[in-house]
This record gives structure tokens, sequence and C-alpha cells, in this order.
């Protein structure tokens, strides 16, 4: 008899790979120790007598990951979308960031998105704090109760940044973002892990930089930041950085791309061939972040030719330049910009259809957790139960169907049942 093992029951759909669904109506999800044994029609003799648990007729497909979203600008989300990158940041966002120099604040705002979060629907998420060392500690904490699994960074502002919201210089960064390190050390957090964040280049003087691909090596940790997304931004690391072949190698020149730890570039709506293979040649994982590159007006990237070159590539939200953090919404835009830039930019890559976006918000950002994203065997089981009943229509639909129409009306009476991570029921 297996301990630790039990079966979810229900219509079961998953990736078989980024063009096609695997599919089982009524079928059975094995979870041993948190890892799938597979999906089967009926339990295999081996499963007999495990626990079930029975959800027939509902959706059960896997967690989603969001690489890509910043948990202090979940307070505006929704508003001030009326400008482009750069006067978005000194209008709204830096603003509110800086409120997360009060704890109470910080306390009071970070409640709100852990509880979100984990009534949305994913399941691992790539997160942004702000620059301040207790807000960032209180927002792991509050993500650990949650049992999503995520990433967090503590975010490197040195330079090009309001007084009110700007470390007082490299020295003292890289001596708080240690202090960081060590509290979360000592934290032992399971389920929130630290992540390196330089906001971006504008923002992060050269011995910063420096210091912070230093620290990548030395503790091996993987690293977040912001690459390519709109042109003002492009212009200004070509400005602050004469010496680079590329934007891109402003983060490669110091170190900060090169080891085995995943590396998330948000965006790369822009990049050049040079800086696109700079991407490809360090394996790193380039965030989709559709809804934010069409509110911010920054650009649509190219996802159609990262994946021909065999790229590593999610979905993120970029809350609060996305207004949401639903992933089904994201899936549905990545595929909505893919083909208007089919359309207007470039008819040689086609559009992203639904069963590729799933395959990204899924497999695609799971990557940067390991083996997750999917059901075939060996996955850790991330799971989602979903209930569609209340999305009505006279149609008799098949299970890829029910699936299509959830990511696009989700929000239209979809109801999340149960939520598992790595085979614990969180929600
Ligand atoms: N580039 C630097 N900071 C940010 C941010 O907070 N959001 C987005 N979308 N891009 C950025
Ligand atoms: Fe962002």
């Amino acid at each position: 008899m297996h301990k630790n093992a039990f079966a979810i029951h229900g219509d079961i759909v998953w990736s078989k790979n980024p063009k096609e669904l695997q599919t089982v109506e009524g079928g059975y999800l094995i979870v041993v120790d948190g890892i799938s044994k597979g999906v089967y029609p009926q339990i295999p003799a081996e499963y007999q007598g495990i626990t079930v648990v029975d959800r027939t007729g509902m959706l059960v497909i896997p967690g989603m990951s969001d690489i890509h979203v910043h948990a202090p600008q979940y307070g505006f989300r929704g508003l001030g979308m009326d400008l482009e990158l750069l006067d978005w940041l000194n209008t709204h966002t830096f603003p509110e960031e800086s409120k997360y120099a009060n704890p109470e604040y910080a306390w009071r705002a970070y409640q709100i998105f852990s509880d979100d979060l984990l009534h949305s629907a994913t399941t691992r998420a790539v997160v942004f704090g702000t620059m301040h060392v207790d807000a960032t500690m209180t927002l792991m904490g509050k993500l650990e109760t949650t049992g999503l699994k995520t990433m967090v960074g503590k975010v490197n502002m040195d330079r090009n940044s309001p007084d009110y919201l700007c470390e007082k210089d490299a020295a003292t960064a890289l001596e708080d973002t240690k202090k960081w390190l060590d509290e979360v050390e000592d934290s032992h957090f399971e389920n929130t892990k630290p992540i390196l964040t330089p906001r971006f280049t504008p923002t992060c003087s050269d011995e910063l930089m420096e210091g912070l691909g230093k620290l990548r090596a030395e503790r091996d940790l993987p690293l977040q930041s912001h690459l390519s997304e709109n042109l003002s931004e492009i212009d200004w690391v070509k400005g602050l950085c004469p010496w680079s072949t590329c934007y891109g190698q402003t983060y490669e020149h110091f170190g900060q791309l090169a080891g085995d730890q995943p590396v998330i570039m948000a965006h790369c709506n822009w990049c050049p061939d040079n800086e696109v293979e700079i991407l490809k040649e360090n394996n790193v994982f380039v965030a989709h972040c559709p809804q934010s590159n069409a509110q911010l007006s920054s650009g649509i990237a190219p996802i159609r030719h990262y994946m021909d070159l065999g790229m590593n590539v999610g979905i993120g939200t970029d809350v609060a330049g996305g207004a949401t953090l639903s992933m089904f919404r994201a899936m549905a835009d990545a595929v909505a910009v893919s083909k208007l830039r089919w359309r207007l930019v470039d008819q040689n890559l086609a559009a992203l259809s639904t069963e590729e976006a799933f395959y990204l918000a899924t497999v695609g950002g799971g990557k940067v957790f390991g083996k997750v994203g999917s059901f075939d065997e060996g996955y850790e089981v991330d799971a989602l139960v979903l209930d569609d009943s209340q999305i009505k229509t006279p149609l008799e639909l098949t299970l890829a169907e029910r699936l299509e129409r959830y990511v696009y009306l989700a929000e239209e009476g979809g109801r999340i049942v149960e939520k598992y991570v790595a085979g614990r029921r969180v929600l």
C-alpha cells in the first residue's frame, strides 16, 4: 500500500506538447509524495485502495506559473493606464512602492496580495517586492503561509530613481541585499525562495550590477529583471552603457546571466538578433506579459520566434502594468496580441493558438521551478479543479473545448474549486 498517495478523479486536461492537449474524461490523476504517477482511465491495480478525491464532471488542469508579477503594485492595479513605461513608473509606480517603507502599510497590502494570489489560478509565481528589506520579508512570510511556491526579490535600484525610492549607493544596496538573504536563510521558508532583482539597467549603477553578478555566482541564486520592454527605455540604456553591444549585454557583462539557477527577463519586446542570441545561449526565460505590453503601449514580443528557436518562454501578469492576476486572462491576451502582431507587424510569425498559450502558462513557466506544469509521470503535481458548469451553453463540448472556453470565460462563472501545489491542497 502506498503512503502519501491519492487520486483526483475528473475531466483531466494538460499539454502533451505546445500544439496538442492531452485529455482523459473521467480519468484518475495518481499522486504519490506530491509527484504524478500518470493519468489513467481507471485506477491501476497497484494503486487500488488509495484515497480518491471525486470531482466527477469538473475540469482538472495543471496550475499556472506567473513568472513576472510586482506584489507592491497590486494596490493600484487598474489605475493610471494612460501613460508609457517611464512616465508610468515616475507618476504611479515609484510613489506607491515608496509606501512600503511603512511596515504597517506593507503588512496590510501584502495580506491582500497573498490572499488574492492564493485564490487565483496561479500555483507558482516569480515576484518583485520593493527595495525595502523589512517589507520584502513581510511579503515572503505571507506567501510562505499560502503554500504557493514562489521566488521573491528585494528590488535593487541605486540611480535614476526619486530620492524617496533610491538606495543610497551600490555598497549600501549590496549590504542590504546580503542582510535580506541572511534573514531569508534564518527563516527556513519551505515554499518561498529569494531571487536577485536588479530592477532594470537604468536604475542600477555598474558597481551595483557587478556586485549582484558576483552574488549570483557566490550564492548560486536565480535572478530576475526587465529587458527591452519600451523603446525610450532601450535608448536610455544605450546612453547609460555606451560600451554595450545591446541592452541584454548589460546584464551578461556583469555576470548576471551565466550559471545554473534560472534567469527571468520580463518582456523582451524589441530584442535585436544579438540580444536574442545572448538570451538563448544563457537559457534565459522570457516572461511574456501581453496585457502590460498593451496597457503601457510597449510593444508585442515575437513569442513565436522565441518558441521556434527553442527558447524558454513563460507568461507573466506584470501587475500593475497588467491589471489582473488572472493567468486565464493572460493566456487569452497572449493569443490576442500575437494575432495583432501577425496582422500588423510580421506575417511570417504565425499567431499563437490557445493550446500554445496554455502550454506557456503551465509547462513553459513551470520550468523555472523544475518539473512543473504537466501531469506527465515524474512532474510535481500542481493542479486546479475547475467548475465550468456555470459558464452556460446548450452545446455539447469536448474536454479541449471546455478548457478553451474556460480560458476566455473564466471570469464569467468559472470557479476554482480546489488547488494543489506539489500535491498539497492549498485551497
Ligand atoms: N521596468 C522597470 N520597472 C518596471 C516595473 O515596475 N514594471 C514594468 N512593467 N517595467 C519596469
Ligand atoms: Fe515588471
